[in-house]
């Protein structure tokens, strides 16, 4: 018998970005997962820009803020870098153990990675075990180590401890599969727009078909509101938002779709790659997170250019809720869940899994 167990109950998702801090604090109770706590903190537009911490005090601030926000006690966090610096990348390479894997990878990864392969972390994941020829696919992620380090270190510099560091991507993929229980073999495209980042994974039968990071994101709509409307950044972000009334909904309208050309090509470019690849024909559905979710119009505007539904990831929505959760939050869960997509797939990832 155990009176005493130090086995955690919880887990923290931590994630950073460039526009807000959010947290995810997740009770892993027999009955299934159990949202316990979560908190927002906007940052200001200096502290973090294009993925770049510019002002570290002002993002350790966030994370502590946010912390205290969200309610959460404890040390142990799971975080997530993006951007630029992560390659994801599917590979073919001779057939093996995952033990000897461990040690190939590294003379596999010289070759798919653009970067030194000593200035990288890397990490594997095999995905079919046998492609014929004697070789199998695997799933090559590698990451910077010096933005890997600076991440880590920033999180540490704020008092916490990060246990493990995931990928956006792959953070999103895994809110939304232990959320939805019929995707079965349907392609989703799985899409995160943050403020400077956009999250690209498809996939299909839980298994990554194609991820990408495109450098575009919500910040580029509230932009083009800002100068098309003569309005400021905040005016702009609050309309972008769903937060303020929009007088010319017929202007905003036509605004929203000229700024998405980039991020619809961003679409369009990892959909013929996976034709390309031979590994599908279509989407059939995509699932939009982040706070770029919200923009008005946006899910019509990019259904009816690239046929296919568009809907709002509502992962948050299907985690049973702790007793008093929200009469003890400030924040609205309705309005934040789609920004809480990631740090809610980190927190279902408890350590060690
Ligand atoms: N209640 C809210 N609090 C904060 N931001 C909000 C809110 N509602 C909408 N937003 C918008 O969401 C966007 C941020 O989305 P998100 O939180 O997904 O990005 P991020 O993770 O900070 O950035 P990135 O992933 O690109 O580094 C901002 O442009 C902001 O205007
Ligand atoms: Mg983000």
């Amino acid at each position: 018998m155990k009176f005493l167990s130090r086995r955690s109950k919880s887990s923290v998702g931590l994630d950073i970005g460039s526009s807000s801090v959010k947290i995810v604090e997740i009770d892993h109770g027999k009955d299934g997962p159990v949202l316990k706590n979560y908190g927002i903190v906007k940052l200001p537009p200096e502290a973090i820009v294009e993925g770049e911490i510019m002002d570290r005090s002002l993002v350790i601030e966030g994370i502590q803020e946010c912390m205290a926000k969200a309610n959460v006690d404890k040390q142990d966090v799971v975080t997530a870098v993006s951007g630029r610096a992560v390659i994801v990348k599917k590979i073919i390479m001779d057939k093996m153990n995952p033990d000897d894997a461990k040690e190939a990878v590294f003379w596999e990864a010289e070759q798919h990675v653009p970067f030194d392969i000593d200035d990288v972390c890397l990490s594997f994941e095999i995905l079919k075990e046998d492609v014929g020829a004697n070789q199998m696919e695997v799933l090559l992620v590698a990451a910077k180590k010096e933005m890997v380090d600076t991440h880590a270190n920033l999180i540490r510099d704020a008092g916490y401890n990060p246990v493990i560091i995931d990928v956006d991507s792959f953070a999103v993929q895994n809110a939304y599969e232990l959320t939805e229980d019929e995707a079965g073999n349907r392609v989703t495209g799985l899409i995160n727009i943050g403020s400077d980042v956009t999250n690209i994974n498809i996939v299909q039968n839980n298994i990554p078909l194609f991820t990408r990071d495109l450098s575009v994101g919500s910040t580029a709509f509230i932009e083009a509101l800002q100068r098309e409307l003569g309005v400021s950044f905040e005016e702009a972000e609050e309309m972008m938002s769903g937060d303020a009334e929009i007088e010319d909904e017929e202007k905003c309208r036509d605004i929203v779709s000229s700024a998405c050309g980039e991020l619809s090509m961003g679409i369009e470019r990892s959909l013929s790659f996976l034709k390309t690849a031979g590994d599908a024909e279509q989407l059939d559905e995509v699932v939009l997170s982040g706070g770029g979710a919200r923009i008005p119009w946006l899910r019509d505007i990019l259904r009816d250019k690239h046929d296919v539904e568009f809907k709002i990831n509502d992962s948050v929505g299907k985690i049973r809720r702790a007793d008093g959760l929200e009469t003890h939050s400030e924040q609205d869960l309705g309005r934040v869940a789609p920004m809480l997509t990631v740090s809610l797939g980190l927190a279902l990832r408890r350590e060690g899994n």
